[in-house]
């Protein structure tokens, strides 16, 4: 199969370092002569013949920009066949040769789905802050919204320590708690409430009120900061902080990071794993490799079924769950 022309695209919730992504995409595939389109908006610009023709011009500076130029968009029609079967007309039309889309599971599921009625390569490359796409270490933008969640805790240690306050801060991460316990552990917070090991609210206060407790006969900081994943307190963290507030009798404030976290300059990690997978993303579809992944695995690209990338539960390090038990009782 020779290969002439490639169409990239970015969809669901964006993350800093597609923009690194779809530049890597263009590098290598101009490199061996090959054209790229950028459908803009998502699976969206697939209904609509919606792309651009990819210059050099467009990817200048664009490693470090945040957010991603082809727009991005989450694409309800994309969950009927007829809409995919507009989509696959108009890659035809388009005289393109294969697709590779950038996002999370969703994005995952209408590039498998839409592999069934189109006759050439489609090619994931995991990009959400939230890393909770099985195959792959890492999903592009996940370094980022670490960094920025540690770099507002640091802040919030500040007002926290000096008024003596428990800080809860919610992190993003969806269904996954990736974000929250590694942004604890970079963020030096003394508790952490994850998707993973939540029970019911009633065991997770006593797991809290017990740490507390611990803490202070320690004589620990008389400040706390606990991190928990998004949506995941029943009733919402004003609950969570009126009963932490009436059993320790410490005044207790909330914070919602939200957005910020897909935001901002990608780091060095989402700039180099884009670069990396964007170019491998091209490399599988010259080997005309069919409703796969282009994943890291041990710091080297890996071509992983998409069926794959969502069977199980991708696991949270158990190193880094115990370790962060036992840093957390002083402080
Ligand atoms: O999947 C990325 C993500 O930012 C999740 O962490 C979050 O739950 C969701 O997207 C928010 O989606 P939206 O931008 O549609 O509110």
């Amino acid at each position: 199969m020779s290969v002439n022309k490639i169409a990239v695209l970015t969809s669901g919730g964006d993350a800093p370092g597609m923009n690194a992504c779809i530049r890597a995409v263009f590098l290598a595939a101009q490199s061996q002569g090959i054209d790229v389109i950028g459908y803009q908006h998502g699976f969206n610009g697939l209904l609509t013949q919606d792309y651009v023709e990819l210059q050099h011009k467009d990817i200048r500076n664009l490693i470090q920009r945040g957010g991603t130029v082809l727009y991005s968009a989450r694409c309800e029609k994309f969950m009927h066949e007829q809409h995919r079967a507009i989509a696959a007309h108009h890659l035809n039309d388009a005289g393109v040769d294969g697709l590779v889309v950038i996002g999370g599971n969703g994005s995952f599921q209408g590039a498998e789905l839409l592999q069934q009625l189109w006759d050439k390569p489609i090619v994931g490359v995991p990009g959400t802050i939230d890393n909770d796409i099985a195959g792959t270490d890492y999903t592009i933008g996940y370094h980022t919204a670490i960094q920025t969640a540690v770099e507002s805790i640091d802040k919030v240690r500040d007002t926290a320590d000096a008024f003596e306050r428990i800080f809860i801060v919610d992190v993003m991460g969806r269904d996954a708690g990736f974000i929250a316990l590694n942004s604890a552990i970079a963020g030096g917070a003394d508790h952490v409430i994850l998707p993973e090991t939540f029970d019911s609210a009633a065991t997770e206060l006593v797991r809290i009120l017990d740490k507390l407790d611990q803490r202070r006969k320690n004589g620990a900081n008389s400040s706390h900061i606990i991190i928990i994943t998004e949506q995941l307190w029943p009733g919402g963290l004003n609950v969570l902080c009126d009963s932490l507030q009436s059993e320790t009798g410490v005044e207790t404030r909330s914070l919602t990071l939200g957005h910020v976290q897909r935001g901002g300059s990608p780091v060095w990690q989402d700039r180099i794993l884009a670069s990396k997978l964007g170019t491998y993303a091209v490399d599988m579809i010259n080997r005309n490799e069919r409703s796969c992944m282009a994943g890291i695995q041990h710091r080297y690209p890996a071509s992983v079924p998409l069926a794959n990338t969502r069977e199980n539960r991708k696991a949270l390090n158990e190193y880094s769950l115990d370790m962060l038990e036992k840093i957390t009782l002083l402080g």
